[in-house]
Formats: structure tokens, C-alpha cells, sequence
């Protein structure tokens, strides 16, 4: 018997400019580039072991055996993985995140992350970073962000090559929180592969796509001059845009909660009061916000005071997938 496992990390990434659609749904390939955070001390831990006699792929997660629609969707990822090292084994995945399940933190950008290191490194194969970002991207787009370090932008690129992230700036670069406030741990109806699949059917996804490249552009430059201001103000703008084309695509999207409101109402008043303070949201209820790193319990203890707000998490920048 051939036993032949390895085991890696990484961590979820916040969205700061969001990806909202494809131009390749099979591919993943994005209808416009986007900019994120890495999560530090958030991290999924993926052990993949290839065994001979297998006869299919088998996931469990966080101690459970996977539902059937992630099974499948892992054997379309690990096809990829076969058909890359020449190789035919099935495999058995052990992934566990060290955040609670149903907090609303997107986990499948570090799971496809750490499965995509974990899985070409049992097969064999040691591919650059370039490589690993391409390939987690098919797992699930978002997942590429999460394989280079810090600070990251996922280059749109119309073909499989020439769509990947990198990082912009290492995890030190600033010292930012992300306090995430938990509203509702719900399990979402309609998730992000289904909605990025309606996307085009909103008036307002052309017009989102087409100022993309703009506000990549102020959130890099602000994000490498450490200009909260002007960070804020895109980061707020572009959360506000790809929900906009949520609500407006059919079926209709809308992941708020009241509770997701009064946090916004309540970030943008503390922000005119002066505090440094921005909220940003993915595909559900709650809502990330971030500050500079010393206002990090001022915020925290000030968003768990909001009606609704179940819990506060805060999570600093991360570095890149790691095998452990
Ligand atoms: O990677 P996916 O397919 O789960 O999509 C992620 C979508 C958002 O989280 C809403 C935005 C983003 O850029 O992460």
C-alpha cells in the first residue's frame, strides 16, 4: 500500500475590493480584479493522504464526514490535481478550521488555499506560487488570495495562465484589525457560487465592472501609503457596489440583516466622531470592520454594545499557505 500525505495551512482572506462574478464559470476567472486581507489568526488545516485502494475522494470536515455537494465539488478540484501530477489515486482529506463553523466567515477561500498545497504536495508535485494561486482559484476564486502573503490582489486575465494573485504588501506592512462582528451564524441560502452564476442578470454589475479598475486602484495606493481615509472610503463604496448588484440581480440577494444595518450606521457615525474606522461585507449578514490596530478593543467593545451582535472576532494580516 502507497500512502503518500501532506499537510498545510492558510489562512481566510477579507475582501477590501470585492469579486463579484465571472467572465469563466468553470474556471473561476473574475469579471474584475480585487484586493484583500489575509486573516491571521484564522486558519484552516488540511492533511490529504493518497491511497492506492481508495476507490473515491472522501473529505471530512471539522470532524465530519463532508455533505454530498462539497464531495463533489472536492473531486472536481482533486481531478485537477490528478490530472496535473499523472497520477490516479483517490484521496483522503482531513480539514479543520480553527474558527467556529456557521460564524459567517467564508472558510472555502482558506480551505481551497491549504488543499491546494496539501494536495499537489502528497501528489508529488511542488509548484511555485503563481501555480498554487491559478489552481486554488478553480477550488474557489477567492482561495488564490489566500496563498501569497498579507496583502494580496488577484489579477483579473481573461485565461486560466494569466489569472492569479500576489501579494502587494507583507502582513507587517499595517498594523489593521479586522473585527468582525457576528449577527446571525445561519447557514446562507444562495452562496457565492450561485450568486457570482446571476451576477450579470443586475443592471448595475456592467457599470460595477467597469469602475472596478479605478477603485483597485485608490485601495492599493492608499493601502501602500497607509492612508485610512481614502482606504475607508473605497472599501465602504466597493462593499456598497457589489451589494447594490446583489439586490438588484435575479433572484434577489440581500444577505442584511437589521443588525448588518445598525453596524453600518453606527461605523459611519464613529468615523465622522473621528475614529478610524471602516465596514466592509461578503456574501452574508456580518460585518467586518476594521481599524488601526490600538483602537482594536475601543471597536471591538463598541460593536458588541449594538443590539444583534452576537460576538466580535478580530483577526490581524497573515502571512502566506504554509506546509506544516
Ligand atoms: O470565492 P467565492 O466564490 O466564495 O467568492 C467570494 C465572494 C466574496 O466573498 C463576496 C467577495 C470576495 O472577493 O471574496
Amino acid at each position: 500500500m502507497t500512502i503518500k500525505k501532506a499537510t498545510a495551512t492558510a489562512h481566510p482572506n477579507i475582501a477590501l475590493i470585492k469579486y463579484w462574478g465571472n467572465i469563466d464559470h468553470e474556471l473561476r476567472l473574475p469579471s474584475n480584479g480585487s484586493i484583500s486581507m489575509n486573516l491571521g489568526c484564522l486558519e484552516t488545516r488540511t492533511t490529504v493522504m493518497f491511497k492506492l485502494e481508495a476507490k473515491s475522494d472522501n473529505l471530512v470536515l471539522n470532524g465530519k464526514a463532508a455533505d454530498l455537494d462539497a464531495q463533489k465539488r472536492i473531486t472536481v478540484f482533486m481531478n485537477r490535481v490528478r490530472e496535473l501530477a499523472g497520477i490516479t489515486d483517490h484521496a483522503h482529506i482531513v480539514s479543520e478550521n480553527n474558527f467556529p463553523a456557521g460564524v459567517g466567515i467564508a472558510s472555502s477561500s482558506s480551505a481551497y488555499a491549504a488543499l491546494s498545497l496539501a494536495a499537489t504536495k502528497a501528489a508529488g508535485l511542488s509548484l511555485s506560487e503563481r501555480e498554487l494561486s491559478r489552481l486554488a482559484r478553480t477550488g474557489s476564486g477567492s482561495a488564490c488570495r489566500s496563498i501569497p502573503e498579507g496583502f494580496t490582489e488577484w489579477i483579473t486575465g481573461d485565461t486560466h495562465n494569466k489569472s492569479y494573485a500576489e501579494s502587494i504588501a507583507p502582513p507587517d506592512h499595517w498594523n489593521l484589525k479586522d473585527c468582525i462582528a457576528i449577527v446571525s451564524q445561519d447557514h446562507k441560502e444562495i452562496g457565492s457560487t450561485q450568486g457570482h452564476e446571476i451576477a450579470e442578470t443586475s443592471p448595475l454589475q456592467a457599470s460595477r465592472i467597469a469602475s472596478a479598475p479605478e477603485r483597485l486602484d485608490i485601495c492599493r495606493q492608499s493601502l501602500l501609503e497607509r492612508d485610512f481615509k481614502s482606504f475607508a472610503e473605497v472599501v465602504e463604496l466597493d462593499c456598497n457596489m457589489m451589494h447594490a448588484v446583489m439586490m438588484t440581480s435575479n433572484p434577489t440577494l440581500l444577505y442584511w440583516e437589521a443588525a448588518t444595518l445598525s453596524i453600518i450606521k453606527a461605523v459611519q457615525s464613529w468615523r465622522m466622531d473621528g475614529l478610524q474606522v471602516c465596514y466592509t461585507i461578503d456574501a452574508g449578514p456580518n460585518v467586518h470592520v476594521l481599524c488601526p490596530n490600538d483602537i482594536r478593543a475601543e471597536v471591538a467593545e463598541k460593536l458588541s454594545g449594538i443590539p444583534g451582535v452576537q460576538k466580535v472576532i478580530t483577526a490581524g494580516s497573515g502571512g502566506r499557505a504554509q506546509i506544516i
